[in-house]
């Protein structure tokens, strides 16, 4: 009755899926509520193909069966087997009725999956959370995505302990039971799978909004919280309303039920869940205000908010066959919720925004023991599949077909695909199939992309021929083999470019062979072959290739540029996202430079180019905080062949050295007055782009400067009218070890005491001081009454903050950082599997450190594998750390 891995790992495969023998058209649920215990009441309407009938089998985890009767008979226990989280019954036909009623204990719920209780016995609240296979943690079912059933669900509870009952669907009526218990009821018409399940019972305070759709059918979004959270939900109604109107405009869905119920919790493994008619939220994704979110947060909350609701179309009205197709679901949903943060904020910051979160969360997974393609071909435990690969990379990918389709052919593709598919549990295969058949196109050949694993690596290289006036480009493809993958195809690689003379202008295509186009000054070109060369004709000068502009494909590009083309781009690529490209490529190759000690030419480019740009009031004040920040730590070490975490902090702040002192002590300083002459509690663009800046520059001066920063910082910190420049300036204070940052965090300590996503942050913020001093301040913050490993937040906070985003920090080379979180894992692992093997993820990319902290890493992870009873979860991920 549990997922410990003494039961042996089974492995599922993609090429093992069968539809199901059985499946449940009506399913019945009644629900009496208790903390302790909950019984659940269920009556399921069975269909089967009549010409083969297979042995009923449903999924059951940790269910105390009180009472089982097939149409209506109780079943003797000769007719029936729970066993193994599979319970067979015997006797059941198409058309067969089969009640069940189970105990669960919510309480002792610490995996947060199934029925749990969020905060304290006395005021917390119950929720489920199904997704992926939660439900048969509730009640018996066949609990897989291609099951689809409608709902008719009854809560049962206390009414003073509970007065607030919620299930997804329309509600059905609501009254008095005689015994001081309350009931309500819901009905979803919408054939769902179960993994769409919810249910939420508590004291929660609601704000409401009325919502007409677009085709004029009015409606209710609420909005659920705790008492003290609820003022903070104001921003995301507002952008659930925004989410709202511009699925109906960029995609012609509306919304299909009366109500709309979305509920904070601040106990959550994920980020939110798109449960039908009730989404439930990490209350870090929901809840926003000025004192205690920054800017970013807000961001963060804008697009979840609208991330969940737009799986109401892709999820919930088309959802997933198997679980293999997460991506189905998520890559297409990213990919909505990124169009729809770009439309809402600046198109060229989401992209740099999105893509930088690629390379820094998916690229290392794609290059490391945990490489998987976007449709993987196996698992054992799904949850371990909600990974940056399934949703960035897999947004990637269906932007890769949305450019290949034009604005208005991806629209009747995705037309096509919602009414061809309504109501179904579809495949990837169907997606690219309807894609394709609404435009004319066979879009077959990326399906390649997404059976695939490893970043493919693009590399160009130009020739100028001046006695013809021709430029030919020669691009090559090439990816590393990866686990299970030891020979890689070519794959259609969709190269966005234009070429600038070397004054900087954008000159017209002549592609040789190909009239379409002529004169464009930017094309598409599709390398699908190991190698392919392009010639341009007409062209003047040598010319500067712009590529992959807008990032037009998920693969790394190596190109001979030299250091002057790059900073030519720099200074007068007119997109955005190439732009800040040309700057981050330079930094890199700057970065090579002071490794190598050798010449400083890339860094002269870099650092001239920007500090140009630097004085030049044209650009905008957001773009130039990204332009001025080189690629982090962990894009850098994917530069090395041996990692040392420390040597690449190091040179990253020696890059960053060398830029200040270019830009010049004054000139900073000058500059970060100015903008904060400007502070405002406005969330406006400006206002945002004016703080980004600002923190960026007071950065810069503290690399040469650290006396004149940290007085800065104090100051802003003291008169910080919001949590960006509040937290901004703490961490200047923190990482630079000020004699100021004792006293605001203490100050930051007591303000926020009641606060738990500001003490989330309290946490991180020290968990990123770097150096191996940090080790002592982790375990120093965890003795902290505030810390505990049952909540999910507060773990990330600390351990994942410092594992994962703190590399020179945690990668001591004694070995005592692996050491500490080994340790935790198995403690965490005995609570929470999900977020443990989560966590675990942080040791990827511990082949590549050199020779000191790879023993000593191996030894840690070997360590833990070694352990007996670890989760499914956890087994899975340290094993394929070590394969
Ligand atoms: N479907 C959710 C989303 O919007 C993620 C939920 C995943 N939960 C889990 N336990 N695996 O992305
Ligand atoms: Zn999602």
């Amino acid at each position: 009755m549990t997922n410990r891995s003494d039961a042996s790992p089974t492995l599922i495969r993609l090429s093992d899926y069968q539809a199901p023998a059985w499946r449940v058209s009506r399913v019945e649920l009644t629900f009496d509520l208790g903390i302790d215990a909950t019984e659940v009441t269920s009556r399921l309407q069975l269909a089967c193909d009549p010409t083969g009938p297979a042995p009923l089998r449903l999924d059951g985890e940790g269910l105390t069966l009180l009472d089982i009767q097939l149409d209506g008979q109780p079943l003797p226990e000769s007719a029936w087997r729970y066993q193994d989280n599979v319970l067979e019954v015997d006797g059941a036909r198409d058309g067969s009725v089969l009640e069940t009623r189970v105990r669960v204990t919510p309480a002792a719920n610490t995996a947060l999956e199934g029925l749990y209780l969020s905060g304290s016995r006395e005021t917390g609240f119950l929720l489920t959370q199904c997704e992926a296979e939660g439900f048969r943690h509730i009640t018996f079912f066949l609990d897989r995505p291609d099951v689809l059933a409608s709902y008719t669900v009854t809560l049962r509870a206390d009414r003073e302990r509970f007065p607030v009952l919620l299930a997804g669907g329309n509600p059905d009526g609501h009254g008095e039971l005689d015994d001081g218990r309350h009931w309500a009821r819901f009905v979803d018409p919408h054939p769902k799978p179960s993994y769409l399940f919810a249910l939420v019972a508590g004291r929660l305070q609601k704000i409401e909004r009325d919502y007409v759709t677009g085709s004029g059918r009015p409606l209710q979004l609420v909005i659920w919280a705790e008492a003290d959270a609820i003022r903070h939900c104001g921003y995301a109604m507002d952008a659930l309303e925004r989410a709202m109107r511009w699925d109906e405009q960029a995609y012609g869905r509306e919304y299909d039920l009366d109500v709309f119920h979305v509920v904070a919790t601040h106990d959550f493994n994920m980020g939110a869940m798109e449960n039908k008619g009730l989404n439930i939220f990490n209350a870090k994704y929901l809840l926003a205000d000025p004192d205690s979110s920054t800017d970013e947060e807000y961001r963060a909350v804008e697009a979840v908010v609208a991330h969940e609701y737009f799986h109401n179309w892709s999820g919930n009205r088309v959802t997933c066959r198997d679980w293999f197709q997460l991506s189905l679901k998520e890559g297409l949903t990213v990919f909505r919720e990124q169009q729809f943060s770009a439309d809402m904020n600046s198109p060229a910051l989401k992209r740099i925004e999105d893509v930088a979160l690629l390379r820094r969360a998916q690229f290392p997974e794609d290059a490391g023991p945990l490489a998987h393609p976007v449709r993987p071909a196996q698992y054992s435990e799904i949850n371990n599949f909600y990974t940056a690969t399934v949703y960035e990379k897999g947004s990637e990918l269906v932007r890769m077909v949305a450019g290949r389709l034009g604005r208005d052919g991806f629209r009747r593709g995705m037309d096509q695909y919602f009414s061809r598919h309504d109501g179904q549990a579809a495949t990837l295969e169907d997606f690219l199939g309807a894609l394709g058949d609404a435009n004319g196109i066979d879009l077959g050949a990326y399906l390649a992309w997404y059976a695939q694993a490893g970043t493919p690596r693009l590399t160009a290289r130009g020739r100028y021929d001046a006695a013809h006036r021709t430029y030919t480009l020669t691009l090559s493809q090439h990816t590393a083999p990866t686990p299970g993958q030891p020979h890689k195809r070519a794959l259609p690689i969709p190269v966005k470019l234009a070429l600038f003379d070397p004054r900087g202008r954008m000159v017209p295509l002549h592609l040789a062979g190909n009239g379409a186009d002529a004169g464009a000054s930017e094309r598409v070109l599709v390398v699908d072959k190991a190698e392919q060369s392009f010639v341009f004709e007409q062209v003047e000068a040598a010319p500067v290739p712009s590529l992959l502009r807008g990032f037009s494909a998920p693969v790394i590009l190596e190109c001979d540029y030299a250091p002057a083309d790059l900073a030519l781009l720099l200074r007068h690529d007119p997109d955005g996202f190439n732009r800040w490209e040309a700057g981050q490529q330079l930094a890199a190759r700057a970065y090579d430079n002071l490794r190598e000690g050798n010449s400083s030419a890339a860094l002269d480019a870099w650092c001239e180019a920007l500090s140009a740009l630097f004085g030049d009031t044209s650009v905008d004040a957001a773009l130039l905080a990204d332009l001025l920040t080189p690629p982090g730590e962990i894009e850098l070490s994917e530069r090395e062949r041996q990692v040392n975490p420390s040597h690449v902090h190091a040179l990253r702040q020696q890059l960053q050295e060398h830029l200040a002192l270019r830009i010049g002590r004054e000139t900073l300083e000058q500059r970060y007055t100015a903008l904060a002459a400007h502070t405002s509690l406005e969330l406006d663009a400006a206002s945002q782009a004016r703080r980004r800046l600002k923190r960026r520059v007071l950065e810069l001066l503290a690399r040469i400067d650290p006396w004149a920063a940290h007085g800065l910082a104090t100051l802003q910190y003291d008169n910080a009218p919001n949590m960006t420049d509040r937290l901004g300036a703490l961490a200047v204070l923190v990482r630079g070890d000020a004699p100021q940052a004792h006293a605001a965090l203490a100050h930051f300590r007591e303000r926020y005491a009641d606060n738990p996503l500001a003490m989330d942050k309290w946490f991180s913020v020290q968990a990123l001081l770097p150096g191996a001093v940090v080790l002592e301040r982790v375990r120093q913050l965890e003795s902290d009454p505030a810390f505990t490993l049952k909540n999910p937040n507060r773990v990330n906070s600390l351990f994942g903050a410092w594992a994962r985003s703190n590399p020179d920090g945690f990668h001591r080379p004694d070995g005592s950082g692996y050491q500490l979180l080994a340790e935790r894992l198995r403690q965490l692992d005995a609570l929470n599997p999900q977020v443990s093997a989560r966590l675990a993820t942080a040791f990827n990319g511990w082949q590549r450190l050199e020779p000191t902290r790879h023993a000593a890493a191996r030894s840690a992870i070997a360590a833990l594998a070694a352990h007996p009873g670890l989760s499914r979860n956890l087994t899975e991920i340290v094993q394929s750390m070590l394969q």
